[in-house]
């Protein structure tokens, strides 16, 4: 499977290593044989229509901090449309910076690599967030492939679960957790005493935090999850200017003691039901599985036969992300041998 990615931030990165340390077991277990052709970031691309070498790949970002100084397949400032358009791969891994404002430059890259005939993998939430209905209209209208499991949960597969375990069952709501940076921060809140500013600060020092934390104070990371949920689990066909949205950054600690008090905790709460589409901290007693602590994610799923369907795990880092976008290729690769 050729492979064009586009962001090589900490998610591109951890994915480079993963499929040069662990290529034995993608090819044994899924006959998986990936072949990364173009790497592009903010300063450049790569390429090589045999196969860059993965090695020289992490090299030359780490030394150099932009694959543009690949030796002799490099070039500084180039459009990626150009490369998306013209470089022969089966699939685009998206994996640019979220940016809630108009979804660029990720929105741009998938629109070009399904116009082009690429799949798509993205991690990116921000083109989703803003044009889920339209993305999934042209990829099906392509007939091609779009996937994006490590936009929810990163490596905890919370969409895969919903998709293709619970097909004998019907959805009839969901809430959660879906934000380990104010996870963590009402967890530092309410156990450490720690100022908001404090433990965002210890979030962003341990990478969980977005690009521009404002997204997960506002609750627009964990709108953006919302939304993709509600379109690819319940077929809602919703953008996140149809959500309600509250976000942390006026929960007390008086609320959180309060709530303490009564056998509850504040968690902020993605939310969604045949009325609803929300975000906003609201009390967990602390006996609901989803009431969980510190960076984790949980989500519920209510079912019509088999009550309150629970999952945990860790919602957030470039390795764990990885892992969700080898996931998808795989996926991709069942349906599509290459
Ligand atoms: N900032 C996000 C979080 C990253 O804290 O959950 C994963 O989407």
């Amino acid at each position: 499977m050729r492979i064009i990615i586009t962001g090589f931030g900490a998610v591109g990165q951890n994915l480079a290593k993963i499929l040069k340390d662990e290529n034995e077991r993608f090819v044994h277990s899924y006959g998986f044989k990936p072949s990364i052709v173009a790497v592009s970031d903010s300063r450049g691309y790569c390429i090589d229509e045999n196969g860059l070498d993965l090695n020289t790949l992490l090299k030359t970002k780490e030394g150099h901090g932009t694959v543009a100084r690949y030796p002799g397949k490099g070039e500084k400032d180039a459009g990626t449309n150009s490369i998306i358009n013209e470089v022969d791969a089966e699939v685009l891994v998206e994996a640019t910076p979220t940016n809630f404002r108009d979804g660029e430059p990720g929105l741009s890259n998938i629109k070009t690599a399904l116009a082009s005939g690429k799949h798509v993998v993205t991690t990116n939430k921000g083109p989703l967030a803003l044009a889920m209905p339209a993305l999934l209209e042209l990829a099906q209208h392509k007939d091609l492939r779009f996937r994006f499991s490590g936009t929810v949960g990163a490596g905890t597969p919370f969409l895969d679960l919903a998709k293709k375990c619970l097909p004998g069952d019907s959805i009839t709501g969901v809430w959660g957790i879906l934000n380990g940076t104010t996870n963590y921060i009402l967890t530092r809140m309410e156990e450490g005493s720690v100022s908001l500013k404090k433990a965002l600060s210890e979030a962003q020092t341990k990478g969980y935090a977005e690009s521009d934390p404002s997204s997960d104070i506002e609750g627009l990371d964990t709108a953006a999850k919302v939304v993709i949920i509600a379109n690819w689990v319940l077929k809602r066909r919703v953008s996140i200017k149809d959500l309600e949205i509250v976000g942390v950054d006026n929960v007390s600690p008086e609320w959180l003691r309060k709530a303490r008090a009564n056998g509850k905790k504040v968690k902020l709460i993605g939310r969604l039901d045949e009325y609803r589409a929300s975000v906003k901290p609201e009390e967990i007693p602390f006996a609901d599985p989803v009431c969980v602590p510190g960076i984790l994610n949980a989500l519920s799923y209510s079912t019509l036969h088999s009550g309150q369907v629970t999952l945990i795990g860790p919602g957030a880092g470039g390795e764990q992300t990885a892992s969700a976008v080898i996931r998808d290729l795989v996926d991709i690769r069942g349906e599509y041998v290459a």
